[in-house]
């Protein structure tokens, strides 16, 4: 979902934040979590070799374009920044929409990286839209660095939520940030595209990444929108969260 260039349509279906994100009550002391995808029809996010998505259409493109503008910040995990190579930026149609609802011109642009090695050459620092905050294990004071191997995303979440005021954020991936916000129960919601591909393939990461491990228990979904234009269908995932018990005996399982 490299192209960045599409303007065309692109107010379509976008509703108000209110009605598109009911439900938060569960949420404490974060944002509201919009994941968005596109998968083949064997649950491909990319190829082996981990290619830039350029299997979507162009209403595809723009269904991401009017997600990303709908949040106050979107978020991507290092990997995908690198070899997507994107700027996370808004067409103009849509930045004015922004406006209109009281935002700001752009989402703020999110970066996670653990190991913090982002080359400064990269679209994304070249372009001022918005700012850009990197969340890295590097980043902790040092008396946090010690046996920090993965940035805390529950706590970065509630940094954004606290210190920047997001209230939405929309992630654009990879699939091993995905999974890792999916584990951890902070995913509210997935917007997922189906492409008319099959790619094969047990180096092709699917949505929840190259991981042969289970997730530690089943994500329950409510499927409450579904869309096809031509031969790709659209649908929105709300995620059903488990209400977390105060003491449980209960050992995380898959069922
Ligand atoms: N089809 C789609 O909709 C779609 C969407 C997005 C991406 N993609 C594709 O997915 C591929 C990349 O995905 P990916 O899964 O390899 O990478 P990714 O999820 O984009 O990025 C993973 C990286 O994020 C950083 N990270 C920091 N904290 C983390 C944490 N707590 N958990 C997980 N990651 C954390 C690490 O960066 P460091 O290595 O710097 O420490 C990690 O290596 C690309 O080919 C891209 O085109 C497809």
């Amino acid at each position: 979902m490299s192209s960045e260039n599409q303007n065309e349509n692109l107010g379509k279906n976008l509703g108000s934040r209110r009605s598109r994100h009911q439900g938060r009550s569960h949420i404490r002391n974060r944002p509201f979590v919009v994941a968005t995808f596109a998968m083949t029809a064997d649950g491909k996010v990319t190829t082996k070799n981990f290619g830039p998505v350029d299997f979507t259409s162009r209403e595809d493109k723009l269904h991401l374009f009017r997600q990303r503008a709908l949040a106050d910040a979107v978020l991507l995990g290092h990997t995908s920044l690198e070899r997507d190579n994107v700027r996370l930026g808004v067409p103009a149609e849509l930045q004015e929409l922004r406006i209109k609802r009281g935002q700001s011109r752009s989402p703020l642009r999110v970066i996670v990286s653990n190991k913090g090695r982002i080359d400064d050459r990269l679209k994304i620092f070249q372009s001022d839209i918005s700012p850009i905050i990197i969340f890295s294990t590097k980043r902790m004071p040092p008396k946090n660095q010690e046996g920090a191997r993965e940035v805390d995303l529950a706590a970065m979440l509630k940094t954004l939520r606290n210190q920047y005021k997001v209230s939405t954020l929309a992630c654009e991936g990879g699939p091993t940030l995905f999974r890792s916000l999916l584990e951890q129960g902070l995913v509210d919601q997935l917007n997922l595209t189906i492409a008319p591909y099959m790619f094969g393939g047990a180096k092709a990461p699917t949505l929840t990444g190259l991981s042969k491990k289970f997730l530690p228990a089943s994500v329950h979904c409510s499927l409450i929108e579904m869309r096809t234009v031509a031969d790709e269908c659209f649908l929105t995932y709300r995620i059903k969260h488990r209400r977390r018990r105060r003491s449980s005996t209960r050992s995380p399982r898959n069922d």
